[in-house]
């Protein structure tokens, strides 16, 4: 049975979702599901942009052939060659043996190194290019690195419509609405939203950057993403969101506070900073055990905080294994722009402060406060002093 939506004149979903997969890319939970978004234009010629992800083939071959009803497809555009997005190419030549597939050079060679069989089908476009299907023409913009180097977007020009690949995607099923203004985004997406962009995308902001650039001469309408909503309304406030994230800039003036405790004294020294930190005025706080939060959700909150705390235990004279692999995504993902305060522990030989200052110091223009608190086991009296001086630091650095 099918299951598709008409997104604007002529233009059709034919996505579906997907709420079995429990770890995007194997890496991510996603409990909210994903959707895997495609789009077929029916024009003089028909056009498809972008297949899904192989887990919804069956729903994604029934949705077209009801779309297409007895007309045939011409041309397949491959925005993005990663798999969850261009499992079926060859499904739709075995379908539709006369089309033709339009792509840039390096999708051309992904699709060769992935196995699929395009043969001579296949049509290369460059940044600029355009080609008419009728009443629709299209222009083709290159978008490399959003996020993988042979991403490409497609814009109508005839009614404004961006095909934007993985930009403005998010974790997240669908649940039969498909536009931003059938749902609460700012309530109830924008925290799978981040998650997405920031683990996903997060480290191509420079590239993030350029295509925001581009795409600020173009007259978009309405952006249709490989995830998630289609935007046809108050795209300013997602396009606002993704130049912060890109740009690394905090969303908000707060203070994220991710511990890694073996006991529970860890625990209770950043309970401590947080207490003080709102008595002091500072409410806006998060609090994160860095063993029981997946790290994709730390990475999320740390792209929105302005200030991060880093409390951890020494572990075999080294940094404690789940915060040491936090910091190593938080490098990988090019964080950039935090203030962060370090608080220590160790019984014999504290070494984590020291280790994590130094992790801190290789990411870029990131500002360490100078206070910083050693704990030996435990938090007593005698250390309240300096963690009341840390979080006056915290605070003041906010002005
Ligand atoms: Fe949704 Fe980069 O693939």
């Amino acid at each position: 049975m099918h299951c598709v939506r008409e997104v604007t004149e002529d233009l059709y979903w034919v996505g579906g979702n997907d709420r079995r997969l429990e770890l995007f890319e194997n890496i991510h939970p996603i409990p909210e599901g994903i959707s895997y978004n495609s789009y077929l234009l029916l024009d003089e010629k028909t056009v498809l942009f972008d297949t899904v992800d192989w887990s919804i083939c069956r729903q994604f071959l029934e949705n077209i052939k009801w779309v297409l009803g007895d007309r045939d497809l011409d041309y397949l555009v491959i925005n993005h060659m990663e798999p969850d997005h261009a499992a079926c190419i060859d499904e739709i030549i075995l379908r539709y043996p006369n089309v033709k597939i339009v792509c840039t050079n390096k999708a051309f060679l992904f699709m060769n190194q992935f196995g699929f069989h395009p043969g001579d089908r296949v049509i290369q476009v460059k940044e600029g290019d355009t080609m008419s299907f009728g009443k629709h023409e299209v222009m083709f913009i290159a978008a490399p690195m959003v996020h993988w180097p042979e991403v490409m977007v497609t814009f109508d020009k005839t009614n404004g419509v961006l095909f934007s690949a993985d930009a403005f995607g998010t974790f997240g099923a669908l649940n039969g609405k498909l536009f931003n203004d059938e749902m609460d985004f700012d309530r109830d997406w924008i925290v799978p939203a981040r998650r997405y962009y920031t683990n996903i995308v997060g480290k191509y902001g420079p590239q993030v950057q350029s295509l925001l650039k581009k795409a600020s001469n173009l007259d978009i309408k309405m952006i249709c993403p490989l995830h998630g909503p289609v935007w046809r309304t108050d795209l300013e406030y997602f396009i606002d969101k993704y130049d912060k994230w890109s740009s690394y800039e905090p969303e908000e003036k707060g203070v994220l506070i991710v511990y890694g405790s073996m006991y529970g004294s860890t625990e209770a020294a950043a309970e401590d900073l947080a207490r003080r930190l709102v008595e002091k005025g500072m409410t806006n706080v998060a609090m994160y055990d860095v063993s029981q939060t997946h790290v994709s959700y730390l990475i999320a909150e740390t792209f929105k905080y302005s200030h991060v705390v880093l409390a951890g235990v020494t572990y075999n004279l080294n940094i404690y294994p789940p915060m040491h692999n936090y910091l190593i995504d938080m490098k990988a993902l090019n964080l950039q722009k935090r203030t962060v305060a370090i608080i220590e522990n160790g019984s014999w030989a504290p070494r984590s402060g020291q280790l994590m200052r130094k992790l801190v110091d290789e990411m870029k223009e990131m500002t360490i406060l100078d206070e910083e608190l050693s704990i030996s086991s435990t938090m007593t009296e005698e250390d309240a002093d300096s963690m009341d001086s840390l979080a006056d630091s915290i605070i003041e650095s906010m002005k």
